[in-house]
């Protein structure tokens, strides 16, 4: 449907209208490629887009009478290393004894209608096959006995095209890969900037941009987990884009593990990005008959700059990757007890709070570390999934039994992947524990990692889990991992195996996710990692919202939620109002500016009701309110970004219903600045220019609230007592823009 294939000239154009994705079969029988971007008139022959170089002295050529036809200057679909090309390819895999350069000449093609999923692995979806079509691609290499896939679908209503690539072993003997990328994009210039989400734990996903330049600059986890350091999302901008206008391409790797993404400037000025599974460290055995399928890479094309490309982004995983029933349900509001009590409760103190909440609006309680074996700290019993019966003596069942009287749904906290050397299990299984025999773990976080690569331990936890869910009725589930994987070996692989297990590793957490979620598909799992640790398109197949940040403080949160944004929905977004101090940063900032950024997420609370003033269980109550009549639009609207607070002391962003019939905007104001602007307006993005708006009690236009702005109210700039009344710093306000 929106795949036009020649096959005089063996040329292939991926097109939607949006955009377009050509390539071709080059002489040599490889494929080359021929252009990425806004979309282009189809045409019979797209030939004149391969561009020859003119040949250098220097450079190598396969064939003796076309010096012009190197690797090393034409772009290709998917490079091998060791030819004529002297970048960093895509592949790289051999025989285990017989040196060889790797040669895939293209063999057939296929295309399905819709998108078959990917064995094993979470990936991107159709509701029906007229959402999408996908083009695969089989290339062959006679003396590999190899025969490699190249999947790429398109999909319908979107810029979006997605790839990945999967190797099968044709021959008898073994195959080893060292590199097997998701995708390989050959870009004629280098005229972008890079843009990546950085970090560290609590500051998480921090919007970083640096110029493109001669040499390889690149992104990557090497932690067993997609990371609080680097995400696995890169934008390639123009320098001129903005926000809402010019060109960006946006990658995102669906995977949750060890990952490269990395662009290489050439000499000639011609970038080569490349995605994947990191090749540090991994090495995969392909025996006969064996596939290897990668993780999928999502590639956004958008002019309309990085709202564009988000606005994507947001649209696909909304429609085409959370589970399927939590694409129209509301998510509760909740109250988790982790900076209420941390491991210190009882079975009293979590009920009170839970009616506490109750008595707020609040629909779920959370009940977080410390409900298992003895743990009273973070020292011991992680993998002893059985309630602490010093804790809770009437055990889980009651508590959960007394929650739901309050009116509450119930949720719980596990971190099912891990094991503290301080546990039952433990003593009864050292050699689950991730490591290698006779040398000493390293430990994180007091603990150690579980040897999820094997099958058997899956299924133990699985066992633990779903009893427990049975058993209380479980409603939801908070899926935490709190440390990154050392000394990265299974023992139950053989040496040669180790390059697998990160990879193995991952699988298993994909397959314990895919079985709990397929048999409990009404539980709402939020994926977690030491806060914002693995927030990832991987995990959100699973889990269709993640906690953001351990951060809680809203001035944090604003550069948090705003960087994640880029890629990521804002209902994905586990954001909460906590107390004051904050805990992490000790800030004091008024109630309603924690609200009003935690609104911009699936809202809830983290803190203990039973300490609050009257006033401000007033102020919760109608702020839960206010929720719940605004989280259709949270989680169904259009999310524009207006202020960078990477840019100034300013951060606003807004969203608008699909049908631009009404709009949230969040505007904040980090410090007071005294006697500040005058007339100061807010321009909004998004509504319908010729509908009339109410705002603030007046009416406007859509093109006045877009051209002119909503007039910010003047007590942001008061020059003194008086006039701030806003009361000094960390100052906000959400405006309800709704059309007559
Ligand atoms: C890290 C999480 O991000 C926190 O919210 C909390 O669940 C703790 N772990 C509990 O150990």
């Amino acid at each position: 449907m929106f795949i036009y294939t020649n096959q005089e000239n063996n040329q292939f154009h991926l097109t939607n209208g949006k955009v377009s994705y050509i390539f071709h079969v080059m002489k040599n029988g490889q494929l080359g490629h021929l252009y990425y971007g806004k979309a282009l008139r189809h045409r019979s022959d797209f030939s004149h887009l391969q561009t020859y170089d003119v040949p250098t002295p220097a450079s190598c050529h396969p064939y003796e009478d076309d010096p012009a036809f190197s690797l090393e200057t034409l772009r290709q679909e998917y490079p091998a290393y060791g030819n004529s090309d002297f970048r960093e390819p895509a592949i790289s895999v051999g025989k285990e004894d017989v040196p060889h350069v790797p040669n895939f000449i293209y063999d057939s093609f296929k295309i399905v209608e819709g998108k078959p999923r990917l064995e094993g692995l979470p990936s991107t979806y159709v509701n029906d096959d007229e959402e999408a079509s996908t083009l695969q691609i089989v290339l062959r290499d006679q003396f590999l006995q190899a025969e490699l896939t190249l999947h790429y679908t398109i999909f319908r209503d979107q810029p979006v095209i997605t790839r990945s690539a999967s190797l099968k072993n044709e021959g008898t003997g073994n195959l080893v890969i060292d590199r097997l990328m998701g995708a390989s994009v050959d870009l004629p210039d280098k005229e972008f900037i890079f843009t990546h989400l950085a970090g560290t734990w609590s500051r998480e996903r921090q919007v970083k941009e640096r110029s493109l330049e001669m040499g390889i600059q690149s992104i990557s986890s090497l932690r067993g987990a997609s990371s609080h350091h680097h995400n696995p999302f890169l934008a390639l901008k123009r320098p001129a884009a903005t926000e809402d206008t010019g060109e960006v391409y946006g990658f995102n790797f669906v995977y949750s593990s060890n990952f490269l993404m990395q662009v290489e400037v050439d000499h000639y000025d011609m970038a080569r990005l490349t995605v994947g599974i990191h090749p540090m460290g991994f090495k995969w055995n392909l025996q006969p008959a064996e596939s290897f399928q990668t993780p999928e890479v999502v590639m956004v094309y958008s002019d309309q700059g990085l709202n564009g490309m988000s606005q994507a982004f947001h649209t696909l995983y909304r429609q085409h990757l959370i589970p399927k029933q939590w694409k129209t349900e509301d998510r509760p509001i909740l109250i988790n007890n982790w900076e209420a009590t941390y491991f210190d409760f009882n079975e009293e103190k979590l009920v009170d709070i839970a009616r506490s909440a109750s008595e707020l609006g609040i629909e779920l309680f959370v009940l977080d570390d410390g409900w298992f074996g003895k743990r009273n700290d973070d020292t011991s019993s992680l993998g002893d999934w059985h309630v602490d019966f010093d804790k809770l003596p009437d055990g889980l069942e009651s508590l959960a039994a007394k929650i739901s009287e309050t009116g509450m749904k119930f949720g719980l906290w596990f971190e099912p992947e891990m094991i503290s050397p301080n546990s039952e299990l433990f003593r009864e299984h050292p050699d689950w524990a991730v490591g290698v025999p006779g040398q000493s773990y390293t430990l994180g976080r007091n603990q150690l990692v579980l040897d999820f690569s094997r099958p058997e331990i899956v299924d133990y936890i699985y066992e633990k889990m779903s009893d427990i869910m049975k058993r209380t009725n479980l409603s939801y589930i908070k899926w935490d991992m709190n440390r990154n994987i050392t000394e990265a070996f299974s023992q139950v692989l053989s040496a040669r195996q180790q390059g697998e297990f990160f990879h193995r590793y991952i699988l298993g957490v994909y397959r314990l996710y895919e079985r709990l979620t397929s048999e409990f598909p009404h539980v709402l799992f939020e994926s977690c990692a030491g806060g914002g640790g693995r927030f990832d398109p991987g995990m959100m197949y699973y889990a269709p919202q993640a906690w953001t940040s351990d951060d809680t403080d809203a001035v944090e949160r604003l550069k948090i939620q705003y960087g994640t944004s880029f890629a990521y929905p804002i209902y994905s977004m586990g954001s909460h109002v906590s107390a004051v101090p904050n805990h992490q940063t000790l800030r004091e900032t008024p109630l309603s500016t924690r609200a009003n950024t935690a609104y911009f997420g699936t809202f809830g609370y983290e803190l203990n009701p039973l300490l609050l003033s009257e006033e401000e269980r007033e102020e919760i109550e109608e702020q839960v309110a206010f929720y719940k009549q605004h989280r259709s639009l949270i989680r169904d609207g259009q999310f524009y970004r207006l202020l960078s607070p990477f840019e100034g002391n300013e951060t606003a962003w807004m969203v608008v219903s699909p049908d631009q019939s009404e709009a949230l905007v969040g505007y904040y104001k980090v410090l007071a600045t005294p006697n500040g602007r005058k007339h100061q307006t807010l321009r909004l993005s998004g509504l319908d220019e010729g509908r009339i708006y109410q705002a603030e009690g007046r009416d406007y236009y859509g093109d006045e609230l877009m051209q002119v702005g909503l007039p910010l109210p003047t007590e942001f700039n008061g020059a003194n007592s008086k006039q701030a009344l806003r009361g000094g710093d960390f100052q906000s306000e959400v405006f309800y823009v709704k059309s007559r």
